[in-house]
């Protein structure tokens, strides 16, 4: 059975195609390349010895996306990933934000349609929450007004898929993603986050390499039992795994309404400071961190309802904490290891 995955040789996107390969789906990839690498599709290969197919489109050109679905017929089922996802660049450039995740997700619905595609799994994030008011968070929690127009994109998504799938047919699942961190057991995969990272993860594992001096902690007077603030943290394979629960669901029509909504987390919260004492633990390392000022935008603790997910899904969140960090760390190792190479 063929799935598209878009967004397929970024961070969760290629975790994902690996899933889906090792459960059987033949996978097609569209990329645009903008933020990853040619290089994932041989890397996915190393780990699962089946090649996706790799289509590189922007999928902003809607001809192009037609053209491919004309080329490609007979897929069950499109999962999409891409996007551009920098909270912080989105508010320096919005119209770059709603232009690519707005349209390239319209591109998608459209093909869906004319070509009568009935599943599709939809990458939204706990961000369309905002500062949520009770916690832990469910999915029929008020969605606020957004913090940053790259928020504010997935809750237009969110939007403009209910209103497709209600007129189309077409079921959709729109999969609410806490924090992702860590990366494949193999290290053949991870986050390759090109530039300085905005995340806290890959910022601490590239501090304790050596690739940057310090952590800037951002805020410590946050209303939390240590001042940092709360976040899920989720580990990418974990994740990727509930989108092959996801589509599985929607080619056997398990689904219970026309878009299903799941908040994907652990259901624990960490502070900042609770995921570096965690890195610390498994690296044997002492972190350079400094506190500094809060971060415009960042709300101070979220963490997921799990319940739904777990009930309907029959999915849950395996590894914790620790084992998050040791997997990030070893990946970044690895990285250190590929440059030392060359
Ligand atoms: P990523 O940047 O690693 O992957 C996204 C991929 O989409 C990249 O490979 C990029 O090249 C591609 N892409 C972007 N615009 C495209 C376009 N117009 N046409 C074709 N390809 C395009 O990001 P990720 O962390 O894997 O995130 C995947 C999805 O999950 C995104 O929709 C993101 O918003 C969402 N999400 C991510 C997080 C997170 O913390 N990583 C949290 C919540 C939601
Ligand atoms: N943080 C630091 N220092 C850093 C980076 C982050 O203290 O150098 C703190 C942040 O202030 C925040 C926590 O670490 O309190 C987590 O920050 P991240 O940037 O790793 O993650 P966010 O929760 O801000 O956002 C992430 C993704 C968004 C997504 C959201 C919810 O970047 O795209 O999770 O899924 F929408």
């Amino acid at each position: 059975m063929k799935i598209l995955v878009t967004g397929g040789t970024g961070y969760i996107g290629s975790h994902t195609v690996v899933e889906l390969q090792q459960n059987g789906y033949e996978v097609i990839i569209i990329d645009n390349l903008s933020n990853s690498y040619l290089s994932v599709v041989d890397n996915i290969e190393k780990i699962t010895g089946i090649k996706p197919v790799f289509e590189q489109i922007d999928l902003r050109d809607e001809t192009k996306t037609n053209e491919f679905f004309k080329k490609n017929q007979n897929i069950a089922g499109i999962i999409h990933f891409a996007a551009l996802k920098s909270v912080g660049e989105s508010v320096e450039k919005p119209l770059d934000y709603y232009q690519n995740n707005i349209l390239s997700l319209i591109n998608i619905l459209k093909g869906q349609i004319e070509f009568k595609i009935n599943n599709f799994v939809f990458s939204s994030s706990c961000t369309v929450y905002g500062q949520p008011d009770e916690l832990p968070v469910t999915e029929s929690a008020p969605i606020k007004k957004a913090l940053s127009p790259y928020g504010h994109t997935k809750q237009i998504s969110e939007e403009i898929i209910k209103n497709t799938s209600s007129n189309a047919n077409i079921n959709g699942i729109l999969l609410r993603y806490f924090n992702p961190i860590g990366a494949h057991e193999s290290v053949h995969i991870g986050e390759l986050p090109i530039g300085t990272p905005n995340n806290l993860v890959p910022f601490i594992t590239q501090t304790a390499i050596g690739k940057r001096e310090m952590l800037k902690i951002f805020g410590s007077d946050y209303n939390t039992p240590d001042g940092t603030a709360i976040r899920d943290y989720i580990h990418v394979t974990d994740l990727a795994k509930a989108h092959v629960v996801a589509i599985g669901r929607l080619i056997n029509k398990k689904n219970r309404e026309k878009t299903e909504v799941f908040n994907l987390g652990t259901g624990n919260g960490f502070s900042v400071l609770d995921v570096i004492k965690s890195f610390e633990k498994i690296s044997g390392l002492n972190l350079n961190y400094k506190f500094v000022d809060r971060r415009s935008g960042d709300i101070e603790r979220v963490w997921a309802d799990t319940t739904f997910a777990n009930k309907e899904l029959g999915w849950i969140a395996e590894k914790n904490l620790d084992k998050m960090m040791l997997s990030a760390w070893k990946w970044e190792q690895a990285l250190e290891q590929v440059k030392r190479n060359k």
